[in-house]
């Protein structure tokens, strides 16, 4: 039996039940492979995947919302660039041609859907022959072959999509893809892989040379930036809470958060409370403050909040001329990102 008929057998009496691969919408499929580009399927996930198809059950139902809409769906997931470049697909398609593009190449002329989306899209959907090649399957045909190039490369992800094109199987090159990341997230997985129960272990060449342990190859990490941000939650004499929408290119752009200050290294809660008075010119009483170490890809963020009170009127004040308030019962109504959660929960706000 052959490389690829061995896999699909497996995947048949091994496959994750997952909802979205009770359909070949294309898409829900979009959907599905948006929220698990640079992430695991997760209960998280699967939550999330329903809520938002829920909300937005169509293409037009997705054009027509609005983007604090669809980022409040996205809430928590990180990476928010997916969620706008998903509404922005949905947009150019009912602006533009109105029919969903069924082909690799015209998909990946899309911002947000890169080789891996494009090809797990149009070989699940549309049956085209293109393999999916994303971190798990990586870590699959590195072992199996005996690949030690660097696969962070995109010379050694398109060298693999040439030799995994050849063996895939050309009848049903959707559950192909399906099963090398299944196969790639139940046993051939980063530490302790379960070889012994591989449907393709006598042909596998790291397992043959004792070189499983030491594939995939990946180039070292990037530099981790740490940031200091100083967060200011602040309700006033009317309970009004002071909000504001990140506009900049940074991290969570299109989202919201309080006012913020930064730093570049820890500050002590004198000389915060010092800065806020000095920035905002007013007077903050009951203090508290909530800490969150909170990691991304290429940062880390410690996070102080400083829930406090002030007798003003905040709306009359110029130097909160940059935000805008909202009362306590509309919160649920914005996108914030997790440690703002996390924050917001702790307070019992929402
Ligand atoms: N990761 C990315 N796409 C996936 C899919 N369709 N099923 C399971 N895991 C995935």
């Amino acid at each position: 039996m052959g490389f690829s008929k061995k896999i699909i057998n497996w995947y048949k009496k091994n496959y994750r039940k997952l909802p979205w691969r009770e359909t070949k919408n294309p898409y829900y499929i979009l959907v599905s492979e948006f929220m698990l580009q640079q992430t695991r399927v997760s209960k998280t996930i699967i939550k999330s995947y329903l809520n938002f198809i829920r909300k937005f059950p169509n293409l037009e139902k997705l054009a027509q919302a609005e983007e604090k809409d669809v980022l409040k769906k996205w809430e928590g997931l990180g990476y928010y660039s997916r969620a706008k470049y998903l509404h922005s697909f949905a947009k150019e398609l009912k602006n533009g041609k109105n029919f969903f593009p069924v082909k690799y190449q015209e998909l990946i002329k899309y911002k947000g859907i890169g080789p891996y989306t494009g090809a797990a899209i149009a070989s699940i959907c549309f049956h085209e022959i293109i393999p999916a090649i994303d971190g798990n399957a990586c870590r699959v045909f590195s072992r199996y072959f005996g690949i030690s190039n660097d696969i962070t490369s995109t010379t050694t992800k398109n060298m693999l999509r040439v030799i995994v094109s050849k063996i895939m199987d050309f009848e049903r090159p959707g559950i192909f893809n399906q099963a090398i990341m299944d196969l790639g997230s139940i046993l051939c997985i980063p530490k302790n892989p379960k070889c012994l129960l591989c449907p393709v272990k006598n042909s596998c060449f790291s397992l043959r040379n004792g070189t499983v342990h030491k594939l995939p190859v990946k180039k070292i990490k990037k530099f981790i930036k740490h940031r200091f941000f100083y967060y200011i939650f602040i309700r006033d004499r009317n309970n009004n809470i002071c909000l504001s929408k990140r506009l900049n290119k940074d991290i969570w752009k299109g989202l919201y958060d309080f006012p913020l200050i930064e730093s570049k290294k820890n500050l002590s809660i004198h000389e915060i409370i010092d800065k806020i008075c000095k920035i905002f010119q007013i007077v903050i009483y009951n203090t508290s403050i909530y800490k969150i170490e909170h990691k991304l890809t290429h940062q880390v963020l410690s996070i102080r909040f400083l829930s406090c009170e002030t007798l003003q009127d905040l709306k009359k004040n110029k130097f909160f001329d940059n935000f805008f308030f909202i009362q306590p019962n509309q919160i649920v109504e914005y996108p914030f990102p997790r440690p703002i959660i996390l924050f917001l929960k702790h307070e019992k706000m929402i």
